[in-house]
């Protein structure tokens, strides 16, 4: 239904994508654009920005919100994942009153059967990531294809936070010949240079501010990365976490941006970035940078 139910907003949300696929068949025209801005909520100003970007670029925006299960490999984080939607349509509303939001059940998603589809992203699934969290790619691949159909956007906005993610998404667009240009967007910040994400709102305060270590050592990681070889800048890492009892490296990784393989040797006309994931009482928080 389309329906506006939210105490303090008078914006559209659509919980049923029959009703959102109707409207949005009944506001196109032959060359109109749509922008969509796929979430899982917990909405903060990374969102936000790029939701600013699809309305600056687009005749319509739709933002989606919608913690999806299939790309949870630990249930805890799941369960725990925030959720508020009405301080999310508060915060999109904030962007522009217009943006069309989607939240919709996992059954009007999945329809009874809450199945991974299984994709072939040319080995970018097995790293990092996707070592780490078996199965996320392939549901981060289900949940997209299937609101990519759903919205049918002409471009798609995504943080550069989750880059690994990024270029899956690239990878199954292309590869299941969807008509959507994939656009990246800079990664925001908290100001102590923490990455802004959803799950930041698990932190203590505390946390919250001894998490700048991540963004600190990624920089310096980056300004290492100029004199000294891959090994000696993820071993230089690896201590700094080893020394530290609140926080837990997972792994970090310098890898070609486009293959996402590791870095063995430098080559002068690749493009370089280091990847991290990091635990901080039981919160899984990742960050990257671009190295060259
Ligand atoms: O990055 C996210 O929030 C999610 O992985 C996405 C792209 C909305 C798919 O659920």
């Amino acid at each position: 239904m389309f329906a506006s139910n939210l105490n303090k907003s008078t914006m559209p949300v659509f919980y049923e994508k029959v009703a959102l696929i109707d409207y949005l068949s009944s506001i196109k025209t032959t060359n109109s654009t749509i922008g969509f801005v796929p979430t899982m909520g917990a909405l903060h100003e990374g969102h936000q920005s790029l939701m600013r970007q699809s309305t600056k670029e687009n005749d319509s925006t739709v933002v989606s919100i919608f913690v999806n299960p299939t790309q949870f490999n630990n249930p805890e984080d799941l369960a725990k994942y925030p959720r508020n939607l009405e301080q999310d349509v508060i915060k999109i509303s904030s962007v522009n009153t217009n943006i069309i939001i989607y939240a919709p059940s996992v059954d009007d998603i999945y329809e009874g059967k809450t199945l991974t589809q299984s994709f072939n992203f040319d080995g970018l699934e097995k790293k990092m990531e996707g070592k780490f969290r078996p199965g996320h790619f392939d549901g981060v691949g289900t949940i997209v294809k299937r609101l990519f159909e759903i919205v049918n956007p002409t471009n798609a906005y995504f943080g550069e936070k989750d880059f690994q993610q990024l270029q899956i998404v690239k990878k199954m667009t292309e590869k299941s010949n969807l008509k959507v240009n994939i656009i990246g967007c800079p990664i925001f910040r908290e100001s102590n240079g923490l990455a802004m994400s959803s799950r930041n709102e698990r932190l203590t305060l505390q946390e919250r501010e001894e998490a700048a270590i991540i963004y600190k050592t990624l920089e310096t990681a980056k300004t290492k990365f100029n004199s000294e070889s891959t090994s000696e800048v993820t071993a230089w890492v690896q201590q700094e976490f080893e020394k530290n009892d609140s926080f837990t490296l997972e792994y970090f990784e310098i890898a070609d941006e486009a293959t996402l393989s590791t870095c063995l040797t430098k080559n002068k006309n690749q493009k370089y970035r280091a990847f991290i994931a990091v635990f901080v009482n039981n919160i899984r928080l990742i960050d990257t940078i671009s190295l060259n």
